[in-house]
């Protein structure tokens, strides 16, 4: 039998689609929006994300003050709709070229906008889906300008205070024509005050309801998320494909000197949640950490089928073809009997909500090819990459969320012995 590299597709979508931010400005469309586009791409899907604030900024320059904004300002709005067909139009040639689904991202906040934007992709044959983010918590949108807005390119070199006011009364402007979604015929998820109420109408299909429990399980508290492997274990000595085998003494000393570091960090593991797989090298890793620890099967490394067990210069030497189609195409690749990368993706997908919805400091220790995987969704690494990341034994990635992303930092405990997974 030849070996596996056929490509499963991801699930199946019928349709094209197309989902639409709405809202007012500082309302965390744009975060939404980029995280949607993360998760989607990462389940295999052909996926983009079109940002008229950024088209605006390559067309103008950006800068722009509140009263390009204003309704009253004719040529502002002129130039406004010029820029959103602008991104429509890319959209427009995006689907015809990749087809999948598209995200475009403005704040659509009049029906007249959204009639005309519908209308341009029914024409494509794509469904829509509204994305309506709604916060009257002025808190929220507080925080929200000074954390996002003011470090936009929009207000490069302004003073803190003069760029709040100008943002304000950016908003304001839009205020004046906003109208919220209210027509029942529209496919759309409205998220309230940070999806403490969601409300969903039409909604049907594989992706959209996925995309409704993602939706629901996303926040904006600040916590960061540690990834890393186990500690060395004995199959690692041996250089041992899969297995379950206990620690070595190295990698023991390395669980043994975590609690030390999260200290150094000002990070009390207890104040922690902490996510193993049942893999004894995984659970032994975190025998130290005190705080809440779930196991979880679904983090389990990538199951080697066959080649479990097999040291990979073995595998290289009796099973050469299935090692030159590993070393080939390794991201579709399936062990005999075990799985592939893709399979991996598909296996860890209900994690990834659970994973959004934490909001303690969340530590995971897995496996290489699972860390792997995990990364790609976390950092928006395509599939082609995502095999071949870095991800040595003994060392902590921390991951710290920004504005759209995550800021990456690596912490090394030890000299470690890299893994070939
Ligand atoms: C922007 O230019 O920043 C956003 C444009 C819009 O969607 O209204």
């Amino acid at each position: 039998m030849s070996p596996n590299t056929s490509h499963p597709p991801p699930p199946i979508i019928q349709r094209k689609l197309v989902f639409v931010m709405v809202g007012l400005p500082a309302r965390g469309k744009t975060h939404i929006a980029q995280k949607l586009g993360r998760y989607i791409s990462w389940l295999g899907y052909e996926s983009k994300v079109f940002n008229v604030g950024e088209y605006r900024r390559r067309q103008t320059g950006g800068g722009q003050s509140h009263e390009f904004f204003s309704g009253d300002n004719a040529d502002g709005s002129a130039q406004r709709r010029q820029i959103a067909m602008a991104a429509l139009d890319d959209l427009e040639v995006w689907f015809k070229l990749r087809g999948g689904v598209a995200i475009y991202d403005a704040t659509n906040s009049t029906k007249e906008r959204r009639k005309l934007v519908l209308d341009r992709c029914q024409s494509l044959g794509a469904h829509v889906v509204f994305i309506e983010s709604i916060c009257d918590d002025q808190d929220v949108i507080e925080n929200n300008i000074r954390e996002t807005k003011l470090r936009s390119p929009d207000y490069v070199g302004f003073d803190e205070e003069e760029a709040v006011r100008d943002f304000r009364a950016r908003i304001a402007h839009y205020e004046k024509a906003y109208e919220t979604i209210d027509e029942n015929v529209l496919s759309f998820i409205k998220l309230i005050n940070g999806g403490r109420r969601v409300v969903i109408n039409n909604i049907d299909g594989y992706l959209p309801s996925r995309v409704v429990y993602f939706l629901m399980n996303i926040h904006t508290v600040p916590r960061p998320i540690w990834l890393l492997r186990h500690g060395e274990s004995i199959d690692n000595v041996e250089n041992r494909i899969g297995g379950d085998s206990e620690l070595s003494p190295f990698g023991e000393s390395f669980s043994k000197n975590l609690p030390g570091f999260f200290k150094s960090q000002h990070i009390p593991s207890d104040s922690c949640v902490l996510w193993t797989s049942t893999l004894k090298r995984s659970v032994q890793t975190a025998k130290f950490l005190d705080g809440k620890k779930i196991q979880w099967r679904l983090l389990n490394e990538i199951d080697a089928g066959a080649c479990d067990g097999l040291r990979y210069e073995d595998m290289e030497h009796d099973m050469l073809e299935e090692y030159r189609a590993r070393q080939a195409e390794k991201f579709v690749y399936r062990y005999p009997n075990g799985e592939s990368y893709f399979d991996l993706v598909e296996r860890l997908e209900p994690m990834i909500p659970e994973l959004e919805r934490v909001r303690r400091p969340l530590i995971i220790i897995s496996h290489q090819a699972v860390s792997r995987v995990l990364y790609a969704y976390l950092m928006g690494k395509a599939k082609e990459v995502c095999p071949h990341l870095s991800i040595p034994l003994h060392t902590l990635i921390e991951l710290r969320p920004t504005a759209y992303g995550y800021d990456e930092s690596r912490h090394t405990l030890s000299s470690d012995t890299e893994g070939q997974p």
